[in-house]
């Protein structure tokens, strides 16, 4: 079952960008991996040559001392090579064991006896302490529990080199768990583990030893990381020391700025208010389905509320559509940027233009290059957003850099009142997260009320200065800055069965 996997000087190349260069480093049996590096640094590259989906331009990879290589994603798997891509992959009209048995056992089990394959699942599934039906539909699924039948997919493989790219982006605190023990139980196996995150924490919680890439060069190989401070990563993933990555700068608030009275929708349990003043922060808080992103669509519109009153400077309004809550300079910028996101064959200018656009329609008619070149310019600096220029495809980025352009998006509106971001850092890195909280507390300067969403509790705490907290479907309660700790915005956000310790 042992193995050991070693990349030899590997070199790939694309158009306009050297995304891998000379990188040598060796994961051994029995460790967990760890990769870091901002966005566009070249470790999902890395991993898609270790998929057999792109092809070295030099260097060679070695699994126990033999040089291997992969023509097709195919002749990885056949070598006991499991990567789980940072873009999903999955079939959306099969069900969760269709989908698991179509990567993992076609031979073995095949499509007769679909049965037995199903009680096979099921009992997987319960082993590895996934709690998923097998026969739900994978579209009906949340982007989480997607994320983990394709890891599941790969378990049911017994592969022996596992590579996961930022596999807990978007899974939550539970599922982070059982993601945690599964690797662990690799681990314990023999097997060689790659596993790439943004989370400090999480790289600290889970691996032996941790590479960092940066521009698409090996930086530094720690092979005993727990002797390695924080400080010395971020420095080695930046290149240059970043000291508190939420720099919170206190402002005056102003009047109350938006006010929602008593909305209420479907996904709700309970008629729900809160408000936000002119430069105020508002975090909100919860556990992943704890109505957060559903209260805010049924606020701007995206969803029909059943009942309740919104109030934008004082005076009443409707929102009915979201093209009536843009009208009133209110912006949402969703959590599943690439779903609802991405234009794929657009460059990143037209992306980050898309919806500030017909702001810069001279006369109706004619698109203001210039102007639309000085938007996507300015957030390319501004976001570091790692692209040869700006006429560049956006489907060609790496994912992280994509997140920052479809930000740019939003962030880019002129006229804002009320910004509501829902997850705005997930998946980006530690220098792109401190632009973009600059960029957060610039907003709030300029008098607008924010609504930020996240799940990450240290940011919630780092750039709030009030914290909603939901839970189950409704306002739990709220929080001001100085009141803010962990454990209290954790006790009003668990269920009420539940005890912090089993979160924590
Ligand atoms: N298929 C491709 N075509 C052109 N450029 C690409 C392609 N894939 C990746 N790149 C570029 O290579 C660099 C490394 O990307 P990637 O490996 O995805 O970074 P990371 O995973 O570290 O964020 C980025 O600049 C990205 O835009
Ligand atoms: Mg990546």
């Amino acid at each position: 079952m042992s193995a050991t996997l070693r990349f030899d000087n590997i070199g790939k190349v694309f158009p306009g960008v050297r995304a891998l260069d000379g990188v040598s480093f060796d994961v051994n049996a029995g460790e967990v991996h760890g990769l870091m590096g901002e966005n566009g640094a070249g470790k999902s590259t890395l991993l898609k040559i270790l998929g057999g989906e792109y092809q070295p331009d030099s260097g060679r990879v070695l699994i126990d001392d033999k040089e291997v290589h992969f023509a097709s994603a195919a002749a990885s798997i056949a070598s006991g090579i499991a990567v789980i891509h940072q873009e999903l992959q999955y079939v959306p009209d099969l069900t969760v064991s269709e989908n698991l048995l179509l990567g993992a056992l076609p031979n073995r089990l095949g499509w007769v006896d679909k049965r037995a394959a199903k009680a096979h699942v099921r009992e997987r599934l319960t082993a590895m302490g996934v709690d998923l039906d097998p026969n739900a539909k994978l579209r009906k699924l949340s982007i989480a529990q997607r994320q983990m039948v394709e890891i599941c997919k790969a378990l049911l493989r017994n592969a022996r080199v596992i590579a996961l790219d930022e596999p807990t982006s978007s899974l939550s605190h539970r599922e982070t768990e059982v993601l945690f023990k599964l690797v662990r139980d690799l681990k314990a196996d023999n097997r060689a583990l790659i596993y790439i995150s943004h989370r400090m924490d999480e790289i600290y919680e889970l691996c032996d030893a941790c590479t960092i890439f940066r521009d698409g060069r090996k930086i530094a190989s720690h092979l005993a990381l727990a002797d390695v401070p924080r400080e010395t990563l971020v420095q080695e993933m930046v290149g240059r020391e970043i000291s508190d990555i939420y720099n919170y700068r206190a402002r005056p608030l102003g009047e109350v700025r938006f006010s929602v009275k008593d909305v209420q929708g479907d996904a709700l349990s309970a008629p729900a208010s809160f408000e936000v003043k002119r430069g105020e922060i508002v975090g909100f808080f919860g556990l992943v389905g704890a109505g957060r992103s559903e209260l805010m669509h049924l606020v701007y519109g995206a969803d029909k509320k059943k009942d309740g009153t919104i109030t934008l400077d004082g005076q009443a309004i409707r929102v009915r559509s979201t093209g009536e809550a843009i009208r009133h300079g209110i912006v949402l910028c969703p959590e599943d940027r690439k779903e609802e996101g991405i234009v794929a064959m657009a460059t990143v200018a037209e992306n980050i233009n898309i919806s500030c656009r017909r702001h810069y329609l001279r006369g109706g008619l004619f698109l203001d290059r210039k102007k639309e070149a000085q938007t996507a310019e300015r957030f390319i600096q501004l976001l570091k957003i790692k692209t040869p220029s700006r006429k560049q495809r956006i489907r060609f980025l790496s994912g992280g850099n994509q997140q920052k352009a479809i930000l740019s998006r939003w962030l880019a509106e002129p006229d804002l009142k009320v910004v509501i971001l829902d997850e705005p850092t997930r998946g980006i890195d530690v220098g792109a997260k401190h632009e973009i909280y600059n960029v957060i507390y610039q907003l709030a300067e300029r008098g607008c009320a924010i609504v930020m969403i996240s799940s990450e509790l240290p940011e919630v705490l780092g750039v709030s200065d009030r914290i909603v907290v939901m839970r189950q479907g409704r306002i739990a309660g709220e929080l001001p800055r100085d009141k803010a700790s962990e454990q209290a915005v954790l006790s009003l956000a668990l269920p009420q069965s539940d005890s912090v310790a089993e979160a924590a």
